[in-house]
């Protein structure tokens, strides 16, 4: 630790730390532009000047950004110069901006509004005309509005030293320069969206957060991405029961400062698809509407019927890989409660590509987000055990946790699940599998469920709920206590806290995990903590 002086007060602060950092941590705000804390210093917006004292008794200017704390360094982050120099910094910043705030998308989330209201002079003596650079379509998912950006070159250094891809440079000179591709290449690259995070201004913004209603018109959800087994941190921003965009939130140990583009994005693909928000039943070999008594009588009496005329083992239960750790344990306590001794299996979907950027952040194979967790609960991690028992006849009927989008079967397991003599099945959408089922009940998107989930690390992690499910669709825990409670077994607690409380008594890796443990940025399995930090 080093003691250092701002302001002629005296502060304990961590030595080596970037003096931005450090002083934020004390709850004071140095204005800056360039710098940002997952990317080098680079010192050039000048907006973060400071006065250190250099010698005794002697003060200079310096970029607070490329400062690191040792003990006994002392700063005036308020002396006239600083200020007078911050007032100039703002007034060259704006001389050629549009001032094209009521229109512009990063209203209410721009650092040169804020810093301009803060620390500008409120007038400019600029009166000569100003630059009009035409704006740039630079890839698939990024517009630049050239005209309000103020070359601080986070995007950059995010393409050279993150995504390691060096897209983006600045061409032209002095008054000239400007943001661009090489050679008119585009920005496409898989974690291309960041640029519009970091850009401290409207000039960066993504195609698809576009013409949106106003950033302080949304409720803010802590959760995690399911787009695959890294499970990086995320805030979902939404209105009227609707995501309109997905950021990447801070966890040093899995994701940094980043998300992948298709994650990103991935949200799309469920909300835009077609819910079923009313349970199925087979009737007269047809798939039809039911209502939830209907549906549920049907779901008790084919399952009886499959124990009645089969025995215990012939109910096999199939986990989910976008299902929560708790809702994949309450599924196995069905079976064990309320189906004898069951089988259980879990569906994998086939692994995508694996990809890790130059700073270490990495897109797992596997698109899905709880395939650890999922089989730590159920005790497997594939369907070939069940498989097997339909195969040789001893399985004859299952109750599977769907729910993942676009979901396809393979020929083999969709050929071995027309043998069973039935078939209950969650889903969010008439898929596959749901084509498949006699019942199906409809259940939730990971972007609706409250629970944990455990990456492929090893971190178990806490989703929040966006909003309700629509319509008749239920939550895939309270759909399972009830289908318990009809066959006459109490599955227990009915919160994810009360259920993990008992996952940590039962299942081996989990003990000692609580949701206040866990908190908003996750814990490792079995109290361990990661060896490498996986954000870049
Ligand atoms: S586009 Fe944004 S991030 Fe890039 S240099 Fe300009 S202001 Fe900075
Ligand atoms: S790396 Fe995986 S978890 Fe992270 S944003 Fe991309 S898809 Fe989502
Ligand atoms: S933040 Fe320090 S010079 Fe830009």
């Amino acid at each position: 630790m080093a003691t250092i002086t701002i302001d002629e007060q005296q502060y304990t602060v961590e030595e080596g730390r970037n003096l931005i950092d450090a002083a934020a941590d004390l709850g004071i705000d140095i204005p800056h532009f360039c710098y940002h804390p997952g990317l080098a210093p680079d010192g050039n917006c000048r907006m973060c000047l400071t006065e250190m004292e250099i010698r005794p008794g002697q003060f200079g200017i310096v970029t607070s950004c490329t400062i690191r704390i040792k003990d006994g360094m002392n700063f005036r982050f308020n002396s006239p110069a600083v200020l007078d120099n911050r007032k100039g910094i703002m007034e060259f910043l704006l001389i050629n901006h549009p001032l094209d705030c009521p229109w512009c998308d990063q209203a209410g989330e721009c650092k040169l509004q804020d810093h301009s209201f803060d620390h500008g002079r409120g007038h400019s003596r600029f009166v000569e005309t100003k630059r009009v650079p035409p704006k740039k379509d630079l890839g698939p998912h990024i517009t630049l509005y050239t005209t309000r950006c103020i070359l601080c070159q986070r995007c950059t250094r995010f393409c050279d030293e993150i995504s390691g891809t060096s897209e983006l440079g600045v061409v032209q000179m002095g008054s000239k320069s400007e943001i661009a591709t090489f050679e008119g290449l585009p920005l496409d690259n898989k974690m291309s969206a960041n640029v519009a995070d970091i850009c401290p201004v409207g000039a960066l913004v993504t195609k698809d957060f576009l013409y949106k209603p106003r950033i302080w018109h949304y409720e803010k959800v802590d959760t995690v991405c399911p787009g695959c087994a890294t499970g990086c941190n995320t805030t979902l921003e939404v209105l009227h029961q609707k995501i309109y965009r997905t950021k990447p939130r801070h966890n040093e140990a899995v994701n940094g400062y980043w998300m992948c583009d298709e994650g990103r994005f991935c949200y799309h693909g469920w909300q835009d698809a077609d819910r079923l928000t009313a349970p199925l039943m087979r009737v007269d070999g047809e798939l039809v509407q039911a209502t939830w008594p209907d549906a549920m009588d049907a779901a008790i009496s084919g399952i009886r019927a499959v124990l009645d005329g089969e025995g215990d083992s012939a109910m096999g239960v199939v986990g989910s890989s976008m299902a929560t750790n708790e809702e994949n344990y309450l599924l196995c306590k069905l079976g064990a409660e309320a189906f004898g001794s069951p089988r259980t299996g879990l569906a994998r979907k086939p692994d995508g590509e694996a990809w890790t950027s130059k700073s270490g952040f990495h897109i797992d194979a596997d698109r899905t987000p709880n395939t650890r967790g999922a089989s730590d609960m159920l005790g497997a991690d594939s369907l070939d055990d069940l498989l097997q028992g339909i195969g040789d006849g001893t399985i004859q009927g299952l109750y599977v946790l769907g729910g993942d989008i676009g979901q396809t079967l393979s020929p083999e397991v969709a050929e071995a699940f027309r043998k069973l003599e039935f078939l209950v099945v969650h889903d969010m959408h008439r898929s596959d599998l749901a084509d498949l089922a006699d019942v199906v009940f409809p259940g939730t998107t990971p972007f609706e469920k409250n629970g944990t989930m455990t990456n492929a690390k090893g971190r178990v992690q806490r989703l929040n709920p966006t909003f309700p499910p629509p319509g008749g669709a239920r939550e895939d825990g309270a759909i399972l206590r009830y289908v318990g409670q009809r066959m006459g077994a109490d599955l227990g607690g009915t919160e994810p806290a009360e259920i993990l409380e008992e996952i940590a008594g039962r299942v081996e890796g989990y003990t000692g995990l609580t949701y206040d443990l866990i908190g908003d940025q996750g814990a490792m399995k079995g109290g361990e903590e990661p060896s490498e930090a996986a954000g870049g």
